[in-house]
């Protein structure tokens, strides 16, 4: 599958400073410790792939990862337990914001939620950020395998229920590969790999 090929390209800090504005690109968000990095492996099928750009305690930056040329990932980072400081964190949101209304290139957000705590106000923020920007927006239900068949449906179904038309939502986990081949073949359409 053409994700296999995804690399590491860099950090970005500043919009200013954001690859040329042309081609196909997803944004991948999620609170610190959902699952994104190990999500983002499994869907890549690369072991230390999302590990490579992570700076700790380095929330204001974009990682960008090129699938193909000019089809990029960009690894949203979420906020960690530590306490962000209130300015940083509206400076951070007002930089997303802008991100996703302006950027011509970036066609859909995949926002990666524990299943077992979905929809927290990062989650929703996110996903109101998304539609503003008139995105495509995805969810992935993480950790699954955590949970019993009966009640990863329930939350399936509830988180469904919740967001309607706003996101697709589906099941997932890096542990037992459950909806990657789902999260793949999303990717790869908005991606038109
Ligand atoms: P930060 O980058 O630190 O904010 O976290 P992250 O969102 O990238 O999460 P990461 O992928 O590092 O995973 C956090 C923890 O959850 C790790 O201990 C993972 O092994 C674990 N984890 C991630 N995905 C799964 C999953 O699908 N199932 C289970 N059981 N554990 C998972
Ligand atoms: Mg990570």
């Amino acid at each position: 599958h053409p994700l296999r090929a995804t690399r590491y390209v860099r950090s970005v800090h500043e919009l200013k400073n954001l690859p040329p504005d042309v081609g196909r690109e997803v944004a991948i968000a999620g609170r610190s410790n959902a699952g994104k990095s190990s999500a983002i492996n499994a869907i890549t099928d690369q072991n230390r792939l999302a590990r490579t750009s992570k700076t700790p305690g380095r929330t204001q930056q974009l990682n960008y990862f090129e699938v193909a040329p000019e089809k990029f990932l960009v690894d949203l980072p979420g906020y960690g337990y530590a306490k962000v400081p209130p300015a940083l964190r509206a400076h951070w949101e007002g930089l997303i914001d802008t991100f996703f209304r302006t950027r011509e290139a970036l066609k859909g957000l995949v926002v990666v939620m524990d299943i077992r705590h979905p929809l927290r106000d990062f989650d929703l923020q996110m996903l109101g950020y998304g539609r503003a920007g008139g995105l495509h927006c995805h969810c992935l239900l993480t950790k699954a395998d955590k949970l019993p068949r009966g009640q990863q449906a329930k939350a399936l179904l509830e988180t469904r229920r919740a967001l309607g038309d706003d996101a697709t939502v589906q099941l997932f986990s890096a542990e037992d590969r459950t909806g990657v081949e789902e999260a793949r073949a999303v990717l790869e359409r908005w991606l038109a790999l």
